[in-house]
Formats: structure tokens, C-alpha cells, sequence
């Protein structure tokens, strides 16, 4: 079954074409960074027009790299939810539209199961596994029992892991997008020059794989001297190794826990954070986990992994009617406090 996958929650406008859940025969991101960037941040109105002015050529450019035409297409999978809700609709209105003229079934994907499929474009994994997924947006620990049977374990209480690199990168003025730059700054740092605090948020049963990124943030922008070894120079590449270590390092905590107290040693891994090379080189070292890195292209933002899980409900024949619409948050992927 060929499926036709479409993205466009965030700056990312994307399509793909993947075959039985697991062959990619063509993937076109294209990214609107350039558009953004004098703003330090994504511009959800930007990114709706960027959308709506690009999403009919990616699609078109995704067929013609495929090699295939809207004849050998058997569904169209498209993310409904979470995301920017202008920009969702453009792609999920798109969708809509090409299933309505072509009669071809269209599914919605939920972005953040999408990302924790990424892994299956690439392994064959077998579950129950242990999730993890680092993104923009999102920062949680879940059990997995099979693609979509996800149970939250732990997740961010405030800021997502990836929203932390931005705004530190924002800040001393590193560059857009901030995650990947600070990655390369930071391998010419050290990352003991700043002892940043890591919070740690377990009380009794509660909050036992949950994080929190708001402090480190606000410890890294606001109160720098306060965690100075004082000696190291104050440099951007020591600044970014120090958060960097910080950040990775209190994702990686919770995670182990979880992996001791599920006893669960398989970790499929997802979201643009992922691409992380330190980040990437502790999940490798976990003793006795079998972890299912996404290559770098599947981390980020990408169509494949929308057409890739959807293939899962259009082979069930499952499709969704015309009144389905995008939703900007998922509740269950969030934490809400008190
Ligand atoms: O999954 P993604 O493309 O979009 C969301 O669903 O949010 O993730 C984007 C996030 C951004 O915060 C970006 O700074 C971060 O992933 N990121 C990285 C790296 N590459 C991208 N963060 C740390 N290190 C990287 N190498
Ligand atoms: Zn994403």
C-alpha cells in the first residue's frame, strides 16, 4: 500500500510517500527557517502562509521524486494534532481536498506518536518499549505496547526540552534554529565551566519521571555568575556545553528509573532533540537497553513518519470524514498543574 503522508504542524512543510509502513520512496521537507529566523522563533502566521503557498508543490515534488502517480496512491495520512492550529489546517484542509476529488481514504496522525514511529521507518521494533521523545514542543518518558497503545509516564511540567536550547540560543544570540548550533558550539566548550542546578521533582509516588525546564532556562539567561566554576572564560562554547550536559543529563535521570522500575529494555526515540549528539551518545551507552535512534532526517520534522503510522490505520480501513478537524494540543501529552 503507497501512502501519501503530509506534515505541516510547525515550520516544516512536507510530503512523503511510503510503502507498507516501512519504505520510503520519496520524502520532501520543505523548511521555512529563512522566514523565521529574523524573529528568533517560529511566527504562526508566517508559517500558515508559508504553508498555503508551498503545500501543493511539496506534494507534487513528493510524487515525481516517488516516481509514482495519485493513481497508485491507496491513502492519504495527514497530522491532525498537536501543532500550530493555523498551520495543521492548511495541511489537513489540503488533505481533505485531495481525498474529496480523488476518493482516495485520508487518515489524521497524531504528530507525537508519529515521531515515536519514526524509529519502525528504519528498525524492526517490537514492543512493549519504553518511549522517549525530545522535541520543540514536547518532552515525555512513555510505556509503548504496541505503535499506538502509548502510556505517559513522565513529562515536561513547563518548558519542552527543545524550547530550553532555543531560548538560551535566542539569548546569547547563537543563531536559528538554536538546538543544532549550540550542539556544534558545544563541542569546543567545557561543560563543567557552569554547574547548573537540575531539579529534581520526585515526591513520594508523584512526579517520578516527570521534568522541569523552566529553572534551567531561567538559571542559564539570568543567573550565569551564580553558577560560574570561577575560573573557566565565560564564552558562548563553554555556556552551551554546560546547558547542554545539564539538560541531556536531566532527561536521561527519570529515563533509567523507568527503565529499572518497568524493567522494559527497548527505548524507541523521537523529536528534532533527538538529533542531540551528546544526547545520542548517553541513550547509546545505556547498559542493556536496545534504543532505536531515528537517523537524523527522521528526527526532525517529516512526512514519512505521518505516512508511515498512518499505513497502520488506512490497512485496517480505517478513514476519517469531512467534519474531522485539527486539534493544538492533546491533553494526554501535556502536564497540567495543580
Ligand atoms: O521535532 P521537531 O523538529 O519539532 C517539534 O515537533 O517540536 O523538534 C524541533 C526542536 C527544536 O527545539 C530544535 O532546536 C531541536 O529540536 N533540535 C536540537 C538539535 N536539532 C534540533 N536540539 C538539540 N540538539 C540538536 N542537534
Ligand atoms: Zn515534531
Amino acid at each position: 500500500m503507497n501512502i501519501l503522508g503530509i506534515e505541516s504542524s510547525c515550520d516544516e512543510c512536507a510530503a512523503s510517500i511510503v510503502s507498507d509502513g516501512k519504505n520510503i520512496k520519496s520524502s520532501v521537507i520543505a523548511t521555512q527557517v529563512d522566514f523565521h529566523r529574523e524573529y528568533m522563533g517560529v511566527v504562526p502566521e508566517i508559517a500558515s502562509r508559508k504553508h498555503t503557498e508551498w503545500i501543493q508543490g511539496v506534494v507534487e515534488k513528493s510524487l515525481e521524486q516517488s516516481g509514482l502517480s495519485l493513481h497508485d496512491i491507496d491513502g492519504i495520512a495527514v497530522t491532525q494534532k498537536p501543532g500550530l492550529i493555523g498551520a495543521l489546517l492548511v495541511g489537513l484542509s489540503f488533505a481533505k481536498g485531495l481525498s474529496f476529488s480523488t476518493g482516495i481514504p485520508w487518515v489524521g496522525v497524531d504528530h507525537i506518536l508519529a515521531h515515536l514511529y519514526a524509529p519502525c521507518l528504519e528498525y524492526d521494533v517490537e514492543y512493549p518499549a519504553l518511549g522517549l521523545l525530545v522535541s520543540g514542543g514536547h518532552t515525555l518518558i512513555a510505556k509503548l505496547d504496541s505503535i499506538d497503545a502509548v502510556s505517559v509516564l513522565g513529562a515536561t511540567i513547563d518548558d519542552a526540552c527543545g524550547e530550553a536550547f532555543d531560548k538560551v540560543a535566542k539569548f546569547y544570540e547563537i543563531g536559528y534554529p538554536g538546538g543544532a548550533l549550540i550542539d556544534k558550539l558545544s563541542e569546543k566548550g567545557n561543560c563543567e565551566a557552569f554547574a547548573f542546578p537540575k531539579p529534581w521533582l520526585h515526591k513520594g509516588d508523584d512526579h517520578e519521571f516527570d521534568v522541569s525546564y523552566s529553572g534551567l532556562k531561567t538559571a542559564v539567561i539570568n543567573q550565569l555568575d551564580q553558577f560560574w566554576d570561577g575560573k573557566s572564560e565565560k564564552s558562548k562554547e563553554n555556556i552551551c556545553a554546560s546547558f547542554q550536559k545539564t539538560a541531556v543529563d536531566m532527561i536521561i535521570k527519570p529515563l533509567k528509573k523507568a527503565i529499572q522500575k518497568t524493567g522494559i529494555t527497548r527505548l524507541v526515540t523521537g523529536g528534532g532533540v533527538i538529533a542531540n549528539s551528546y544526547l545520542r551518545r548517553c541513550l547509546l551507552d545505556l547498559d542493556g537497553v536496545t534504543t532505536y535512534l531515528p537517523s537524523m532526517p527522521l528526527c526532525t520534522d517529516n512526512a514519512s513518519m505521518i505516512a508511515g503510522l498512518g499505513y497502520h490505520y488506512l490497512k485496517k480501513g480505517e478513514s476519517f470524514d469531512y467534519s474531522e478537524t485539527a486539534e493544538s494540543r492533546v491533553r494526554r501529552f501535556r502536564k497540567c498543574y495543580p
